[in-house]
């Protein structure tokens, strides 16, 4: 795989695979920038080597059809500002006047495509429309890491159609990151798990078992263990399978030693809203008609100890239902020491996703080593699987 700078782009035609699959809101306003933010890089670097610039993303799941609200339109008003420059746009990603625009782009111009999973030939890996997407450009980057799990037309069939193609800035350094840094982590490594529920995320953590000392687990995640343990988790019900996992995990820990570290208080309602009551208390207190939605202070100071002597830090899952202030605290908690971690040298990285989201909600942008774009991708990444885009590229360059 090449990275964009060692391909020769100058006074070029650039077409990137970005992932501007950005959270909206009900109106259609962009939650958050993040995922565009991090695709600047690659794009200055462009405009640096004179070369033109088509960029092509996905947004939601429109499967196939025109939907108005998966339009790319507003983000090209949203890039405009950030870039502080025209951005052409057009509304269908393969039309002969788009791609007639894409080649009549003067060096340093920008054009952006409308989403492509308009079309389903997107998601099916279409020849024909990978060959249609190829004809905007001279050279392909792929830049878009968070989609880079995906066998999609648009990074993964294209590449058929380029002897000129590498991946971009926003890719490195998500490389950097889960390849480099966390599969050989400075030790003590410890991981933070949170989110809904165990169920889906075992690949994940038996691979991380192979290099983390500590798991820190919180949020509805640490249920299954707790009560594996015997521990009164008031008035949650788990099923089997999500105990049956647990049950594996503590055993799998056990032998190679590492260390489940579970809540020992919560903080507690009968209801999850804004209106009801809610109250610190330890496990044995919690009543059973109650339910934790947070971390309570003492397990942040138990998390925090183990943070506190670690080397390497990968968090993935909010540890409460953290979109509510009242049940945010433990999030927030770990995340303020977190930053005084990564100032002192400790590598803190965060999976994509909803952690990522919360985390930069609340104005931590620039406080951890790394905040990954790709949730799934990640995940992938960190069970162990190659991502098939960027594995296609390396198989075609070599
Ligand atoms: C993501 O948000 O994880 C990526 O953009 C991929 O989106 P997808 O899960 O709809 O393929």
């Amino acid at each position: 795989m090449k990275n964009i700078s060692a391909l020769n782009i100058k006074n070029k035609r650039v077409l990137i695979r970005v992932d501007f699959n950005v959270p909206l809101d009900e109106s259609g306003k962009i939650i958050s920038n993040f995922r565009i933010r991090s695709a600047i890089p690659t794009i200055k670097y462009c405009l640096t080597q004179n070369a033109s610039i088509v960029l092509m993303s996905h947004l939601g799941r429109p499967k196939g059809t025109k939907t108005p609200k998966f339009s790319l339109k507003p983000l090209a008003e949203e890039l405009e500002s950030l870039l502080n420059t025209e951005i052409f746009f057009s509304e269908d990603c393969i039309s002969d006047e788009s791609i007639e625009l894409s080649k009549d782009l003067f060096p340093k111009e920008i054009h952006l495509l409308e989403n492509l999973r308009f079309y389903n030939e997107e998601v099916d890996n279409d020849n024909e429309f990978s060959a249609k997407l190829a004809e905007h450009g001279e050279v392909f980057i792929n830049d878009a890491f968070g989609t880079a799990h995906r066998e999609h037309a648009s990074n993964y069939g294209i590449l058929n159609y380029f002897d000129d193609n590498g991946y971009g800035f926003l890719v490195d350094k998500e490389l950097k990151y889960f390849e480099r840094k966390l599969s050989n982590p400075v030790e003590p490594y410890t991981v933070i798990l949170g989110g809904a529920k165990v169920v889906g995320k075992i690949e994940l953590i038996e691979s991380l078992m192979k290099q983390a000392d500590n798991f820190l687990i919180g949020g509805a995640m640490a249920n299954p263990f707790l009560k594996i343990l015997g521990k009164n988790v008031g008035a949650v019900n788990i099923d089997e399978e999500n105990l049956n996992i647990a049950k594996s995990i503590l055993e799998k820990a056990k032998q190679k030693n590492i260390n489940i570290v579970l809540p020992v208080d919560v903080i507690a309602s009968n209801e999850l809203s804004d209106e009801a009551d809610w109250s610190v208390m330890t496990l044995e207190e919690l009543p059973a008609n109650c339910y934790g939605f947070d971390i309570g202070p003492e397990t942040c100071a138990i998390f925090n100890e183990y943070l506190i002597n670690s080397k390497t830090v990968f968090w993935n899952g909010p540890v409460g239902i953290a979109e509510m202030p009242q049940y945010s605290i433990g999030t927030q908690s770990l995340a303020s020491t977190l930053k005084s971690l990564t100032e002192e040298g400790v590598i803190t990285v965060i999976g994509g996703g909803d952690t990522a989201s919360i985390l930069m909600a609340s104005g931590h942008d620039d406080s951890f080593s790394h905040i990954s774009t790709g949730g799934g991708a990640s995940i992938q990444l960190l069970s162990g699987h190659k991502l098939p885009a960027l594995t296609e590229m390396e198989v075609i360059n070599s």
